[in-house]
């Protein structure tokens, strides 16, 4: 059978030779893509560190099915994990040996592809979003990755809904990419959620390199800011916060 991905379009990922380019549009700072940019490519960091963290993301490559996820994602506005962060999940899932994980933004699948390929073979991923069409997207991603449908478990609705429906210390892994807003409510859920010893990762947790500057007080900073300190702070977690992409908190439950 002739894949389904040569059918689609490839436009996002032609743009830039560089990995991260094809991550980032190009606009000013001000704007929700500049603020959501990789780390790698905030204003003012030395070309050295520049140029490291542009090799870290490029270490692990991505290939045609991954690719074609993330230019689809660029074409309904989505900004996916960088191939560094998806390259965390993935290590993550792995190391854990995880066989159920929660996803909360689906996007185009980018992430969850990932997720996929680190966890055991008859693991499921589920994965929650509001939006049916991006989800419509993930799912054809998925077969053509090679995942059999029992392998995911697709839930269209608004995280917050969703969650208090899944069984309690469950779950090896729990990754969010959603609004930053619904942070600390999925955090908590997340505590419920996943057995002792099982990881929480939170993308996007740099606030495009903000996240450090005490000037730095937009709404979605702050929010941010609040919610790493927490998981900080509290004796539920062992954090570490890895500078992939936007930012990927990581985080063991006690
Ligand atoms: C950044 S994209 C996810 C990208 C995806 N993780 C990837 O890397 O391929 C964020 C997604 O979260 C979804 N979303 C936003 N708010 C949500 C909510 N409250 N509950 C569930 N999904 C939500 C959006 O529809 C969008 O698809």
């Amino acid at each position: 059978m002739r894949p389904v991905i040569v059918r689609w379009r490839m436009r996002g990922c032609a743009r830039s030779a560089s990995p991260l380019g094809s991550q980032c549009p190009p606009a000013p700072r001000t704007t929700r893509a500049a603020r959501r940019c990789p780390i790698a490519t905030v204003a003012g960091s030395g070309t050295s560190t520049t140029q490291a963290l542009q090799f870290a993301e490029s270490y692990v490559t991505e290939d045609l099915v991954l690719r074609t996820a993330r230019s689809l994602a660029h074409e309904v506005g989505l900004d996916a994990v960088t191939p560094g962060a998806g390259a965390a999940l993935r290590l993550l899932a792995a190391a854990g040996s995880a066989r159920a994980v929660v996803e909360i933004g689906t996007g185009t699948g980018v992430s969850g592809v990932w997720l996929l390929r680190g966890m055991r073979a008859d693991g499921v991923l589920t994965t929650i979003d509001v939006e049916v069409e991006h989800q419509r997207i993930a799912r054809r991603i998925f077969a053509e990755a090679g995942f059999a449908a029992g392998r995911t478990r697709i839930i269209t609705g608004r995280a917050l809904d969703v969650l208090p429906r899944l069984a309690d210390g469950a779950y090896d892994l729990i990754f969010v990419d959603a609004e930053s807003t619904g942070f600390a409510a999925c955090v908590d859920a997340a505590l419920r959620l996943l057995r002792p010893g099982g990881v929480l990762a939170l993308n996007g947790t740099l606030a495009g390199g903000r996240i450090g500057d005490p000037a730095a007080r937009d709404v979605e900073t702050v929010t941010i800011r609040e919610a790493v300190k927490a998981i900080r702070e509290s004796e539920h977690w062992i954090p570490a916060l890895l500078p992939v992409g936007h930012g990927l908190l990581a985080a063991v439950k006690c």
